[in-house]
């Protein structure tokens, strides 16, 4: 079948849902693709909240400067400036819609602290943050009359004499695959998380839209810059949110200190988290560690604030550790969570590649840099969402609807043949994810050196020739999930290939990239963003763009 529209999204997380509906409101005729239903979109994960300067007291100009220091000084300040600017909009328009944010004894919206920043400016729904705003914006997608293709899943992006006019995707329910035409795309599709373990995020986080944006010629920008976030549950990798220590819990090591006096006296457990999570690794590995965890202690808090405010990591750890945060700590240690790099784009969200916009975690703007703050990526997708609708409107009005695309449905039919048909050789894309993701974890994690990176890149390249001959166990057609993990795994190691030769490149330490044998920032030397090209056949082409600073010069940073 072969579908058109004028814009459509890939992925229906808050960014796709987000630009969706600014597109609609703009007049245009959009569709959503999207490999799961919206509301199981990794946004619903996101527990501790969504940063705004809205308070008495706060500004733009503070909220900026927290996100800039944060970002190690990498994030391009103009950018960063959009989203501080219209950060207190967004959030009030999503009351608007619906979203029953915490309010305080006076009735006014109430916030909680969060890490890196100086004012209390984290906006919140106890710890289910972005699944209240996830499933208000579905209501006004539905409203908007947007159609959803839910559960198809995208192989291709269909690029058409330089410029992007949709893709092919595999309807999961029946095995078809079809050409969705398009005057402008937004890769929406979310985050690359997956490709570590332990991390965050759902198994749905495989960096299909990274890898798609890269083959079609759009440049990744960043992607050395991989955070890890420091209060992951043992065991499970899942996210005990930093909101517990924005209520004022404790990261105690085997000792019962509390550690982070010695690494950032200041703000203590709500340092950044580049710096927290370096701290554990520090004290794990001296000894001070329990199991390879440190503690997160909440006991402190008291049960009305854990069960009202930290309801749902409250529940988590008496599941799936069996202990209760109102009277025992919990094991606790970084585990991957944020891609800060992505697909490049300006603050309207368009990419090097014309009639292609991104938005969300796969986008790189870039506005989180080194290190990004907690609370600013829910603001980012809504943000850089909504411009990115809006922007990609006002191109599809100057474009005309293209009729080609059959020979790209017919390559793609003929690569799923030939996929499916290929005889079992004992290599699974269950065992190649696996390895692929520990080997990034052990050699492209917290900290890295030249001969670790070296190593991964070595790995990376005997995985991708076992990749070659993966075969696919089940030859159905019906919700065919060994196919589509197959088509996940190839998307997982152009992301890895992309992060391992970043962080090669990059020979200092900034924000999340902390190199062993290059333990300085350097902005003499690499005060500028690297961006990796795709190249077929080739090896990627390595280039770099500048930091655009704006009015914060870069200065030591510390906590
Ligand atoms: O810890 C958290 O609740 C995560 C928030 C974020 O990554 O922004």
């Amino acid at each position: 079948m072969t579908i058109d529209h004028d814009v459509l999204v890939l992925g229906a997380g808050l960014a796709g849902m987000r630009a969706a509906l600014e597109a609609a409101r703009e007049g245009a005729d959009v569709a959503i693709v999207t490999k799961v239903h919206p509301i199981r979109s990794h946004s619903s994960a996101a527990q501790g909240g969504i940063n705004a300067a809205l308070g008495e007291g706060d500004s733009w100009e503070s909220h900026a400067f927290d996100t800039i220091k944060g970002s190690d000084y990498l994030a391009d300040q103009d950018a960063v400036e959009v989203m501080c600017r219209e950060a207190p909009a967004d959030i009030v328009e999503f009351e608007h819609m619906g979203v029953i944010f915490y309010r305080n004894e006076d009735g006014k919206l109430g916030t909680r602290a969060f890490g890196g920043a100086s004012q209390a400016r984290t906006y919140f729904v106890g710890d289910i943050t972005g699944q209240a705003l996830l499933v208000t914006l579905y209501d006004q997608i539905l409203k908007a009359g947007v159609k959803v293709y839910e559960e198809w899943f995208a192989t291709t992006l269909y690029v058409e004499n330089g410029a992007c006019r949709g893709l092919v995707a595999l309807e999961m329910i029946t095995g078809e695959l079809h050409l969705v035409r398009a005057k402008a795309v937004i890769d929406a599709a979310g985050g690359l998380g997956r490709v570590f373990e332990p991390s965050t995020n759902a198994l749905i986080c495989t960096g299909d839209g990274y890898a798609l944006a890269y083959r079609a010629g759009a440049p990744l920008m960043d992607m050395e810059m991989v955070q890890y976030h420091p209060t992951t549950l043992a065991g499970s990798g899942f996210l005990m949110s930093e909101a517990a220590r924005g209520e004022g819990a404790y990261l105690l090591n085997s000792e019962g200190e509390r550690f982070m006096k010695r690494y950032a006296p200041n703000k203590m457990e709500l340092a950044a988290r580049d710096v927290c999570s370096r701290s554990e690794v520090t004290e794990i590995a001296e000894g001070r560690g329990i199991d390879g965890n440190v503690l997160l202690d909440c006991r402190h808090l008291g049960a009305d604030v854990i069960l009202k405010k930290l309801p749902q990591i409250h529940e988590m750890a008496l599941d799936y550790v069996g202990l209760d945060m109102i009277k025992d700590p919990i094991p606790v240690r970084p585990g991957m969570h944020y891609q800060m790099g992505g697909v490049k784009t300006d603050a309207t969200g368009a990419t090097r590649l014309q009639g292609l916009y991104a938005a969300g975690e796969v986008a790189c703007v870039s506005v989180h840099g080194g290190n990004r703050l907690g609370a600013n990526s829910l603001l980012d997708t809504i943000v850089f969402g909504r411009r990115s609708g809006k922007a990609s409107a006002a191109y599809v009005k100057g474009v005309a609807g293209s009729r080609g695309g059959e020979n790209v449905l017919h390559a793609e039919q003929a690569r799923m043949q030939e996929l499916l048909a290929r005889p079992y050789t004992g290599e699974t894309h269950a065992r190649l994810r696996l390895e692929l993701a520990t080997m990034m974890d052990k050699h492209c994690g917290v900290y890295r050196n030249e001969a670790g990176l070296t190593e991964a890149l070595k790995r990376l390249s005997g995985l991708k020739a076992r990749y070659e001959k993966i075969a696919v166990g089940d030859k159905s057609r019906i919700f065919n999930q060994a196919l589509t993990f197959a088509l996940e795994v190839g998307f997982m190691l152009d992301c890895a290939d992309a992060i391992v030769r970043s962080a090669l490149e990059r020979k200092e330490s900034r924000g999340a990239q902390s190199r062993t044998d290059y333990p300085e920032r350097n902005d003499a030397e690499w005060l500028k963003h690297i961006l990796i090209t795709y190249r077929t056949g080739k090896e990627p082409e390595l280039s770099y763009a500048p930091v655009t600073i704006t009015q914060w010069k870069p200065e030591a940073r510390s906590y």
